[in-house]
C-alpha cells in the first residue's frame, strides 16, 4: 500500500499553487538580503506537507476559502523558520537537498532568518482576524520551543525513557502537524467536535512523522535531501535507540551509552552504535510503534464525512510510514 505525494497532490493542485503564491508573498522583503535568502526557500521548497493536510482537512470538513489559504500559510512558514533554527542548533548544513541557511549564510543571519518567518506566519493570522488559529499556532510554537529544549537537555544527560521521547515528538513536531488539521478545519467550521478529531488525528500522524523521520536518519534512503546518521552525533536519544537499549543485556547498553557519552562524532562508535540497533530489534519495534501511531490516525478518519479529500487524508498516513524523505 505505497502512495506516493503526487497522486495525493493532485486532488487539491490549484488551491497549492495558490497557496505558494501566498507563502511567496508573504515571506517578500525589502531588505535585500532577507529577500534574496527568502528566494532561496521558495527555490528549495520541501514536500509541503503541513500545507497539504490543512488544506485536505478543509476540503474534508467543508469548502476551501480565504481562510483556509491563511491556515496553509501560516503552518509553512512556522515549520520553516523552525528548520532555519533547527539547523543552527543541530549544526547541520543540508537542507532539502541544498545547503542549509547557516551553512550559506552562517548562524547570526539563520538565527534572524528564522525569527523573520515566526513572526510573519503569526501575523498572518492577526492580519486576517483568525484569533482562534493565532492561539492555537503561538501553543504550537510555544511547545516546539520546550521540545526542543528537553531534547537538547536529554542529550547532555542521556538518561531519556520512552515516555520523554514521546513528550519530546509530541511536542517538537506533532503539535504543530496537528495544528495544521485543526487549522484547516477551523477555516471551515466551529464545529468543536469536529475540531478535536481533527486534534487527535494530527497528533497521531505528527507523532508517526517524526518516528519515521527517526527511522529514515538511521536508514538507506538516497533521497533524504538533509545529512543521515546525525541523531547519534548529536547524542539524540530516538526510539529505535532507546528500545535497543531496552532490549539488550544492561552491560552492552551500558557500554554504547558510555560510547555515545564520549565520542559520539567518533565514525567507529558510530557504526556500533547503528549495528546494536539493528541488533537488538530498536528499528523494526520503532517501526511497529510508528504503524499503531499511523493506524491509530486512520481510525479517527472514521469520524468524518466520506469524501475524496479523506481518502487522499488515507493516502497520506501511508506515505508518512512509507516515504523515503
Ligand atoms: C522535517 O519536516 C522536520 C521534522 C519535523 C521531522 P519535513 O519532513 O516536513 O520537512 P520538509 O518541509 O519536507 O523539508
Ligand atoms: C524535528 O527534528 C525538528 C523540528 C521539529 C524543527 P529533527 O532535528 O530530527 O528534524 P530534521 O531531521 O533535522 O529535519
Ligand atoms: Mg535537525
Ligand atoms: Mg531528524
Amino acid at each position: 500500500m505505497s502512495y506516493n505525494l503526487k497522486e495525493i497532490r493532485s486532488v487539491i493542485l490549484p488551491e497549492l499553487e495558490q497557496f505558494e503564491e501566498h507563502f511567496k508573498l508573504a515571506i517578500k522583503s525589502r531588505i535585500p538580503l532577507l529577500d534574496k535568502i527568502s528566494l532561496y526557500i521558495i527555490k528549495s521548497k520541501g514536500k509541503q506537507f503541513r500545507p497539504m493536510l490543512s488544506m485536505l482537512c478543509s476540503k474534508m470538513c467543508g469548502e476551501i476559502n480565504k481562510n483556509s489559504f491563511t491556515a496553509a500559510t501560516m503552518v509553512e512558514l512556522l515549520h520553516t523558520a523552525t528548520l532555519v533554527h533547527d539547523d543552527v542548533v543541530d549544526d547541520s548544513d543540508q537542507r532539502r537537498g541544498f545547503f542549509s541557511i547557516n551553512a550559506l549564510w552562517k548562524n547570526k543571519i539563520a538565527v534572524l532568518v528564522g525569527d523573520y518567518l515566526l513572526s510573519k506566519g503569526l501575523l498572518i493570522a492577526l492580519q486576517d482576524n483568525q484569533f482562534e488559529m493565532l492561539k492555537i499556532l503561538s501553543q504550537a510554537v510555544s511547545d516546539m520551543s520546550e521540545g526542543e529544549l528537553l531534547q537538547l537537555e536529554k542529550a547532555r544527560r542521556l538518561d531519556i525513557t520512552k515516555d520523554i521521547y514521546y513528550q519530546i515528538i509530541r511536542q517538537k513536531t506533532a503539535s504543530l502537524i496537528a495544528v495544521s488539521c485543526q487549522c484547516g478545519g477551523i477555516s471551515v467550521t466551529n464545529d468543536q467536535n469536529v475540531l478535536m478529531n481533527l486534534q487527535e488525528f494530527g497528533i497521531n500522524l505528527g507523532i508517526a512523522f517524526q518516528i519515521k523521520d527517526d527511522l529514515m536518519d538511521l536508514g538507506t534512503s538516497t533521497f533524504l535531501g538533509k545529512p543521515k546518521i546525525q541523531d547519534i552525533r548529536e547524542k539524540k536519544m530516538t526510539l529505535p535507540l532507546i528500545l535497543a537499549l531496552q532490549n539488550a543485556p544492561p552491560s552492552i547498553s551500558k557500554d554504547i551509552i558510555g560510547g555515545i557519552r564520549n565520542d559520539s562524532e567518533n565514525e567507529k562508535i558510530i557504526r556500533t552504535t547503528v549495528e546494536f540497533i539493528h541488533k537488538y530489534n530498536g528499528v523494526s519495534q520503532a517501526t511497529e510503534e510508528m504503524n499503531q501511531y499511523r493506524d491509530k490516525a486512520l481510525e479517527q478518519l472514521h469520524n468524518f464525512p466520506e469524501n475524496e479529500a479523506r481518502e487522499s487524508l488515507r493516502k497520506l498516513c501511508y506515505f508518512v510510514t512509507e516515504r523515503e524523505n
